[in-house]
């Protein structure tokens, strides 16, 4: 698989976003999928897939706890394109357990309690999503985070067993807005106000002048704990 990646990785990375995307949709039709969670990079990956292919699969993880404005961007995509994004929600047994166990804002006294969270809310539900497909396609950038600079443009997803698919893993933040203003793509308001990264609403703030892309994410935690498990190296 790593030879095969390492020969798709060389004859995409000077092509465009839009002459990757129609080859790995053509490819393995039927078994790809864009998750999307409404930020800026994935309502940009929206427009170009659905350009290419209206019935392209297109998912979202709703964790239950997300902000009203991501509510109000997803409904504006599904009206614009045409669309019914796939959703899906954690086990509903599992969240009256995870309340039972650590309270409504459990994730708050611990890393432990929050991964265990970020588990029900997102991990099983994105495992229900991946069921069954060749690639998923994700709005990563390596800009946004030192944890996500030696990532590539196509690599083998160890830990979900898949292939994962950056198409815009070398875009700096201007080019993604560039996109979205020439093409006229919903986005999320809340990226107006000071949240260049939007998750659940209790873990995510605005961030300030100066201040790292990523900071304004589960801000109460050391740097090196943030990430929610959705993009975990290896196992
Ligand atoms: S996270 O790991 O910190 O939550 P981030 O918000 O940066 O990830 O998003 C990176 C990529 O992960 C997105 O471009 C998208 O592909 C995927 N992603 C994140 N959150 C969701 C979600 N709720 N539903 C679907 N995909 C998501
Ligand atoms: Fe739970 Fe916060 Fe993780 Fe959302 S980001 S699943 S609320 S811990």
């Amino acid at each position: 698989m790593s030879i095969d990646l390492d020969v798709l990785n060389q004859r995409f990375k000077n092509e465009s976003v839009e002459s990757l995307i129609t080859y790995f949709l053509e490819a393995h039709k039927g078994r790809i999928a864009l998750a999307s969670s409404y930020g800026a990079e994935d309502q940009v990956l929206t427009d170009t897939i659905l350009k290419i292919d209206s019935t392209a699969k297109i998912f979202t993880l709703d964790t239950g706890r997300l902000p009203e404005e991501t509510y109000t961007v997803m409904d504006q995509t599904n009206q614009k394109y045409g669309i019914n994004v796939e959703v899906y929600c954690p086990d509903g047994a599992a969240v009256e357990a995870l309340y039972q166990t650590q309270g409504i804002n459990g994730f708050r006294m611990s890393v432990e309690n929050r991964k265990t969270c970020c588990q029900v809310r997102k991990m099983e539900p994105l495992r229900r999503a991946l069921s069954g497909l060749d690639v998923w396609i994700t709005g990563l950038r390596r800009a946004q985070s030192p944890t996500r600079e030696t990532m590539q443009l196509i690599e083998w997803d160890e830990a979900n067993g898949l292939i994962k698919l950056n198409p815009l893993i070398e875009w700096d933040e201007d080019q993604v807005w560039d996109y979205i203003k020439t093409n006229k793509v919903p986005y999320n308001v809340l990226h107006t106000q000071g949240y260049p990264s939007i998750g659940c609403a209790p873990c995510t703030r605005a961030i300030g002048e100066g201040e790292d892309i990523r900071a304004g994410r589960w801000w109460w935690e050391n740097p090196e704990h943030k990430e929610c498990g959705l993009h975990r190296r290896g196992n």
